[in-house]
């Protein structure tokens, strides 16, 4: 492994007293998911006179530690706040890479602008995560499908009351290991929330800021109280179209062996891993149409058999297939097969560009060390 230097923008603190090498081998050992702080974070300032005119400051790699704020912090009141999600994988031959951050560095500052925080310039996206993978590097993982999740965020630090755009802003990167998100391969149960959005046209959905996933806490807990894992969304105003899951984006393959999933409307989330999945369906031959799904043709798709699998996907989750749908109005079965052939295909191309044991025509993969 080469150990390259930190470029000299980001200033280093080094931690003093990190996790020993014994706890942090019990963690990677078994690390679930969000559940273990690395030693390190990297962070940079802003203030400006508006999210277009201002400055960021002091990029630098400190220790993980809590954050000093004012209780008046406009993040706390009024939730002006975007973040990101993505992760870092050891390949085999200790090299370690990440997948696609080009991507997160441009949907986070579509975030950002629909939230009224300022745009981070990509090259310091790309640069803040670089330098905490290098400074956190023993905290990768190397067991089967594990990775280190890295978790950018910008929150509005400025202390004050009145409703407007905060004039300071801390963009962090956190880290910690993951990983199988959902702890199990078997197909997971979803629940269908008649009463609750998540979002609405015009709303946020496009955009990833914590509001979203506060308002799919509520159904998320009716969910698991029937025994399911995640929660579906679908738009009643359309027929109840398909949307998305609160942390993933969902698809359907069909007998016939098609794609389909819910076309981009503006209040779903524009995964990364969703875009990936139709690159590599298409360049393979399969066909892709992103279009209105409604619960009406899911129903009778899985018991007519025309939809032959139905899955899952996202950072966190890669790929998963679903189960059952469940609701206040009913239920509509799994669909015939739950680790289908190109739900399992999908997975293993992806998995494998990622991991490194499949190669990446796409120029995906961007390495750290
Ligand atoms: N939809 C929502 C609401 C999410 O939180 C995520 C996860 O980030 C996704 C979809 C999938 O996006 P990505 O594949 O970029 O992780
Ligand atoms: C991700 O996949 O990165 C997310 O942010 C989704 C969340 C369920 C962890």
């Amino acid at each position: 492994m080469t150990t390259e230097q930190p470029q000299p923008s980001f200033r280093f603190v080094e931690n003093t007293d990190p996790v020993s090498d014994a706890r942090r081998r019990e963690i990677l050992a078994d690390p679930g998911f969000g559940d273990h702080a690395t030693d390190y974070v990297a962070a940079i300032r802003w203030s400006g006179r508006s999210p277009e005119e201002g400055t960021w400051t002091d990029p630098r790699i400190e220790p993980r530690a809590p954050l000093p704020l004012d209780p008046a912090s406009a993040v706390f009141h009024y939730g002006q706040e975007v973040f990101e999600g993505l992760k870092a994988y050891r390949h085999a031959d200790g090299s370690v890479w990440l997948f696609r951050p080009e991507a997160n560095a441009a949907r986070l500052n579509r975030s950002a602008e629909r939230l009224a925080l300022p745009a981070l310039p990509p090259e310091l996206f790309l640069a803040s995560l670089d330098e905490l993978v290098r400074r956190d590097h023993r905290w990768i993982p190397d067991g089967e499908g594990t990775s280190l999740y890295l978790r950018p965020f910008m929150i509005a630090t400025e202390p004050f009351l009145g409703v407007r755009p905060s004039r300071e802003v801390l963009y962090e990167v956190i880290a910690s290991p993951a990983g199988n998100y959902f702890g199990t391969p078997e197909p997971v149960d979803i629940w269908l929330s008649t009463t609750w959005a998540r979002t609405h046209a015009g709303g946020t959905g496009f955009a990833k800021c914590g509001g979203n996933y506060a308002a799919s806490l509520l159904p998320q807990l009716e969910g698991e109280a029937q025994g399911c894992k995640q929660v579906i969304f679908t738009d009643r105003n359309r027929e109840d179209a398909v949307e998305e899951l609160g942390g993933m984006n969902v698809f359907f393959v069909t007998r016939d062996g098609k794609l389909v999933t819910p076309e981009l409307t503006g209040t779903i989330l524009p995964g990364i891993t969703r875009d990936s999945v139709i690159h590599l369906a298409q360049d393979h031959g399969i066909e892709v149409e992103e279009r209105t799904v409604t619960l009406g043709e899911w129903r009778e798709g899985v018991a007519s058999g025309q939809i032959a699998e139905i899955f899952a996907c996202g950072t966190a989750a890669v790929i998963a297939p679903m189960g059952r749908l469940l609701s206040e109005r009913g239920e509509i079965p799994a669909p015939a097969q739950t680790n289908g052939e190109i739900t399992t295909w999908l997975r293993d191309q992806l998995v494998g560009i990622q991991h490194g044991t499949v190669e990446d025509p796409y120029g995906w993969m961007h390495r750290v060390l």
